[in-house]
């Protein structure tokens, strides 16, 4: 009987050490979401991953679908649709295009969310709530048993950081996107086809003979999946990763897995004409185009119009019994009023 009793508390001690609030915080640079041989450690990614789980089916299944196909019952309304977690082919992720993303990718994507596509930021998670959630993903596909932990491509120094006025990381990110790495392939070209062939002839390629119809619109493309996909016009659309340089920086540098969007870090270095030359392009252009990139976006109409009315600010009541007795004067100036304007543009 004594035993027995010893032998019951013994489990109700291993239940309640197997709770998960009772788990110590995985160490920051603990790969939790693979699963470790024995011991502790497999205990921490057990409970992360029903954690995961639970988040899962309370946050995403709507769209991505129960089994985690990207068939959840809002994504026949969904264009893109929802990610696909099982063939994970995921599209925003510094690593190189093909690649699986790093656990830092899957994180930035969940808590910021893909601007212009139904899947929303997931900013009020706890870490913890994400961290188990990028645990969980990566258990749904065998892709990331198989292959090897993916490493970013290299952020090389930003060779315009210092320099106050940008104009000339912008005019050289235009003449690389309309030069060099012909972007208006599929995103719309944004200067006219002579200023194009300036640009070409100068990186030391032969001039065009002629350019696609439709050069200053966006040309769409099915990715792999057989998804018609929309390069963005970046002087009107959204794009999804992200707005800040060194977003934009690793869309271009990474590539978009999946889509006609190439690994342009790898393709960036060339040698000049003559040996000794300066090279024609390097990967600190990389930069440069991010700049172009961005300055194009800075000049979007802003969503809605400057000093429209902000509902949300100045809420008006209902009033049953008439409304309370007005202020005599106002209480703010009308130039310090919340405007409707993107904090982020
Ligand atoms: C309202 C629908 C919706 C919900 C809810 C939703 N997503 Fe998404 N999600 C999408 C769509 C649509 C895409 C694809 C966007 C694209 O391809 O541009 C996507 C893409 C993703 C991607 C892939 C990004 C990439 O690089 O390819 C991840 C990761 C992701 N979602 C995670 C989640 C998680 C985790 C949750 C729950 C916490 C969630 N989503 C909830 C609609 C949703
Ligand atoms: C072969 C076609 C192709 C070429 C060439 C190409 N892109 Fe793209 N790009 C795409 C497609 C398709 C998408 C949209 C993917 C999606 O989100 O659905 C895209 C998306 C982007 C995005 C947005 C990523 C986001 O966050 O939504 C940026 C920025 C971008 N491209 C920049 C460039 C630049 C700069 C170049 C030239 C250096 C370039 N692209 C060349 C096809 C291309």
């Amino acid at each position: 009987m004594k035993h027995l009793l010893l032998i019951a508390a013994g489990i109700a001690l291993l239940a309640l050490a197997a709770a998960p609030g009772c788990k110590p915080a995985p160490a920051d640079d603990e790969d939790t979401s693979r699963p470790a041989a024995f011991g502790y450690q497999q205990s921490v990614h057990d409970a992360l991953l029903e954690e995961g789980r639970s988040a899962y089916l309370q946050y995403c299944v709507g769209c991505h679908g129960d089994t985690g196909d990207g068939n959840g019952p809002a994504a026949k309304f969904l264009h893109p649709p929802p990610r696909n977690f099982i063939t994970a082919h995921y599209k925003f992720s510094s690593a190189r295009a093909g690649r699986l993303p790093t656990d830092a990718d899957l994180k930035r994507t969940i808590t910021q969310g893909l601007r212009g596509s139904a899947m929303p930021a997931f900013r009020l998670l706890s870490t913890r709530t994400v961290e188990a959630l990028v645990t969980y993903l990566k258990s749904l596909s065998p892709r990331w048993k198989e292959e090897d932990a993916s490493m970013p491509v290299p952020l090389v120094d930003d060779p315009y950081r210092r320099e106050a006025d940008k104009s000339e990381a912008i005019a050289r990110g235009e003449a690389l996107y309309h030069g060099l790495a012909i972007c208006w392939s599929c995103h719309p070209a944004y200067v006219p086809e002579a200023k194009i062939n300036e640009y070409v002839v100068a990186f030391g390629n032969p001039a065009r003979e002629g350019f696609r119809p439709n050069l200053h619109l966006a040309e769409a493309k099915p990715n792999s999946e057989g998804i018609v996909l929309y390069p963005p016009d970046f002087l009107r659309d959204f794009v999804r990763a992200g707005t800040s340089l060194e977003d934009l920086y690793r869309s271009v540098a990474a590539g978009i897995t999946s889509t006609a969007m190439p690994t342009w870090y790898d393709s960036i270095e060339i040698p000049g004409a003559n040996p000794g030359d300066p090279p024609r392009a390097s990967a600190g252009d990389l930069w440069a185009i991010a700049y172009y990139v961005q300055d194009l976006l800075k000049k979007r109409p802003p969503l809605l119009k400057p000093n429209t009315f902000n509902l949300r600010a100045y809420a008006q009541g209902i009033y049953l019994h008439g409304p309370p007795p007005k202020p005599t004067q106002a209480t703010t100036p009308e130039s310090e009023q919340p405007t409707n304007f993107e904090p982020d543009f």
